[in-house]
């Protein structure tokens, strides 16, 4: 039996950015067609979150619920719904576009976007994040999780779902440079968050990965879940030349996928990574890195290389990530070296910020559990 459906709930709130976070009773959002009513069960904390919430990075619009990672239950569906029913296990994919432009893109519960049109689209329609009892999203962003083979079969808990959102970022990349399995890929940096999330999904795409990172231990958990077979090291000393040579000693390098955030960007590591890769082969930046780079610009024509630019990933990367995970190749939890460091109810939200700000490591997960 459905549980009836509360007509307040408890949600957090951001009166304003750099104002405190406060918990509020709101209204449980009504369905309206091509939407979704989520009964929330999990969702990631940025370890990033008071910088991301001082609205110096993202803006977004007042009195907003934060949480941008999402896994919960279908609490109800509206009219115009074909196939999501009530309970099912999904995933709220929280790079919502414009159904009229998909170039109006906003990204939920974090960033109301660059433009005016996206800043309308986000405080009159989207500006209930996950840190909320129940939550609104468009059809097109609720993903239908196989429970009985991820949690069942596979036997991830639903803290370890949220990982998929991370891991989603990466499989983009990787994508639009046609990573194919055999090649040899570079992860640079390979210990942040969404960078090291893309370590796990290279090697399920069934590539070779050179890690590279300055922090030697986190290195070394992907190579304890994957073998150092399939995952190499190199801890970078700022030498160019020295570095370049440190990556090319594993074989050809066909790719390299660089997730830096701003304060990488002078780091050598570019350079070095750039002047690995083979002839005709492909680099994703994917990055936030505000300054504009030097790079290597003759070897990358000598050379033939292609340099591609993304901003998150496209709709099909959305489910051809799940079906990999569901069929058991590309791994969560344990298998992605994923450690939970404490979940937390949505009254200690800056208890779960601190925590989540405390390691920002690979693979480390704080969670808010309504
Ligand atoms: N294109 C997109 O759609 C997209 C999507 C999501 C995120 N991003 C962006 O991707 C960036 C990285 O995200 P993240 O979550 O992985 O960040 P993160 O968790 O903060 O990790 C930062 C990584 O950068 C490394 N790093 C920091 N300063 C460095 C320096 N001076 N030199 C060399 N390495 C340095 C860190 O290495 P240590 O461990 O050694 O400190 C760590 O590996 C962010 O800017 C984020 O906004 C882009």
């Amino acid at each position: 039996m459905s549980q009836p459906i509360p007509t307040t709930m408890k949600a957090v709130i951001l009166p304003s950015a750099g104002e405190r976070l406060t918990l509020r009773t709101v209204p449980v959002p009504t369905v309206v067609p091509g939407s979704a009513l989520i009964k929330v069960l999990s969702t990631a904390v940025d370890g990033h979150g008071p910088a991301l919430l001082s609205g110096k990075i993202f803006t977004f619009p007042d009195n907003f619920t934060p949480g941008c990672r999402t896994v919960g239950r279908v609490a109800a569906t509206g009219p115009d719904t074909t196939s999501l029913t009530h309970g099912q296990l999904v995933m709220i994919e929280p790079f919502f576009r414009g159904r009229d432009d998909p170039n109006v893109q906003i990204l939920w519960g974090a960033f109301d976007g660059p433009s005016p049109a996206s800043k309308k689209f986000m405080a009159q329609n989207w500006a209930l994040g996950g840190y909320a009892e129940y939550t609104l999203a468009p059809l097109e962003n609720v993903h239908v999780l196989d429970e009985e083979v991820l949690c069942g079969q596979l036997g991830y808990s639903v803290h370890d779902l949220l990982q998929l959102s991370v891991q989603l970022v990466a499989y983009g990349g990787l994508r639009s440079i046609g990573l194919q399995a055999g090649e040899t890929v570079i992860v640079a940096p390979a210990t942040g968050s969404f960078s090291g999330a893309a370590v796990h999904v290279a090697v399920a795409m069934g590539a070779k990965v050179i890690a590279m990172g300055r922090k030697k231990e986190v290195l070394e958990e992907f190579q304890r879940v994957h073998g150092e077979s399939r995952v190499k090291i190199v801890v970078p000393t700022g030498d160019v030349e020295a570095d370049t040579a440190a990556l090319k000693k594993f074989g050809e390098v066909d790719a390299y996928i660089d997730i830096s955030p701003a304060q990488a960007s002078t780091s050598t590591h570019i350079r070095s990574c750039f002047l690995a890769v083979k002839p005709y082969g492909r680099v994703s930046l994917m990055g936030v890195v505000t300054n504009d780079l030097a790079v290597p610009y003759s070897y990358l024509v000598w050379n033939s290389l292609t340099v591609k630019g993304l901003y998150m990933y496209e709709r099909a990367d959305v489910t051809g990530l799940i079906k990999l995970a569901e069929s058991g190749v590309l791994k969560l939890g344990e298998g992605a070296a994923m450690t939970v460091l404490g979940t937390f109810g949505l009254e200690d939200i800056e208890k779960a910020l601190e925590l989540a700000a405390s390691d920002t490591r690979a693979g480390r997960v704080v969670a808010i559990t309504p």
